[in-house]
C-alpha cells in the first residue's frame, strides 16, 4: 500500500476524511468510510471508544443518543453512554437511519471492522482516541488490537491522535512504532515538548498560522488541521504549509489539490 499519511509536495495536502466522508454518508460507519476513498480521500479519521465490556467501536458522541435508534431500541437504559453498553446492545442499533433512509441498518462498526475496510479500501487511519478518560486502559486494548493487524503498525498508514495528551504520552510508551499527534494547539513554547514524543500537532483551522506551522516544522513535526469544508478556507491553509487538511468534504479537497 502507498503511503497515504504524509504529504509529498509543498503545495498539497493530505486528504483526510473526517469521520469518513460524513457531509455525505453517516459518520464513523464502513460506508462512510468507504465513500470517503472512492471520494479521494488518503485517509480516514475516525473516533474511537470502549463498550462496558471492552469492546473498541467507532463512535464520536460519548452517548449513542444523536447517531443511533438506541432511544427507541433501547428505552429506560438513558443517556446511552456508550461505555454503560455492551457491544452486543450496540450491534442492534441502526447507526444509519439518524442521517437518512439510504443507511437504514447501517451498524456501529468495531475497530477491527475499520480497520479491515480501510485496509480494503487502500487508505491510511487517523484513529482519535476519544474521551480516554472515560475508559481507563483504552489505550492498551487499541494496542492489543493493533498487533492483531500487524500491516496498521506502520508510520506510513496510522496516526494515533487525541485532545487528551497524557493518553497521547501513554500511547507511545506502549506501541512507539505508531505516530502520534495532539489535537488542539500547544503553545509555540510547549512545542519543543511535545516534538519529543508527538509526530505532528492537530490545531483548528482558526488557530493556525504561517509562523506557527513554520515552528512546528522547524521541529520537526507535522501540522494537520480541522475541520475544514470551504475551498477557500482549504486554499489558505495549503498556502500556509499544513501537511494536511481534515475535512467532512473530501471531494472537495480533492478537486483543488488536482486543479
Ligand atoms: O480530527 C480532528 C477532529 O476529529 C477533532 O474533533 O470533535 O470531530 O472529534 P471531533
Ligand atoms: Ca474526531
Amino acid at each position: 500500500t502507498a503511503a497515504t499519511t504524509i504529504a509529498t509536495a509543498p503545495d498539497t495536502a493530505v486528504n483526510v476524511a473526517h469521520r469518513g466522508a460524513s457531509a455525505r454518508a453517516p459518520e464513523n460507519t464502513i460506508p462512510a468510510l468507504e465513500l470517503a476513498a472512492s471520494h479521494g480521500a488518503d485517509v480516514v479519521e475516525f473516533d474511537v471508544q470502549e463498550t462496558r465490556d471492552h469492546k473498541l467501536v467507532l463512535m464520536h458522541d460519548t452517548t449513542l443518543a444523536r447517531t443511533t435508534n438506541a432511544e427507541s431500541v433501547l428505552p429506560g437504559l438513558s443517556p446511552w453512554r456508550v461505555g454503560d453498553l455492551t457491544l452486543a446492545q450496540i450491534r442492534k442499533l441502526d447507526a444509519g437511519s439518524w442521517f437518512s433512509d439510504e443507511y437504514a441498518r447501517t451498524r456501529v462498526p468495531t475497530l477491527d471492522e475499520a480497520l479491515r475496510a480501510a485496509d480494503d479500501s487502500g487508505v491510511g487511519v487517523l484513529l482519535e482516541v476519544k474521551a480516554p478518560e472515560l475508559y481507563p486502559g483504552i489505550e492498551q486494548r487499541i494496542v492489543t488490537e493493533l498487533r492483531r493487524h500487524p500491516e496498521w503498525v506502520s508510520p506510513q498508514r496510522l496516526v494515533v491522535q487525541s485532545f487528551d495528551w497524557d493518553s497521547m504520552r501513554t500511547f507511545h510508551r506502549l506501541l512507539p512504532s505508531v505516530p502520534i499527534a495532539l489535537l488542539g494547539r500547544p503553545s509555540t513554547g510547549q512545542l519543543p515538548e511535545v516534538a519529543k514524543f508527538a509526530d505532528q500537532v492537530n490545531p483548528h483551522y482558526t488557530d493556525l498560522s504561517t509562523s506557527y506551522v513554520r515552528r512546528a516544522h522547524d521541529l520537526g513535526l507535522r501540522v494537520l488541521t480541522y475541520t475544514v469544508d470551504s475551498a477557500s478556507a482549504m486554499r489558505r491553509l495549503i498556502d500556509y504549509g499544513v501537511d494536511g487538511i481534515v475535512t467532512n468534504r473530501p471531494d472537495v479537497l480533492r478537486s483543488l489539490i488536482d486543479g
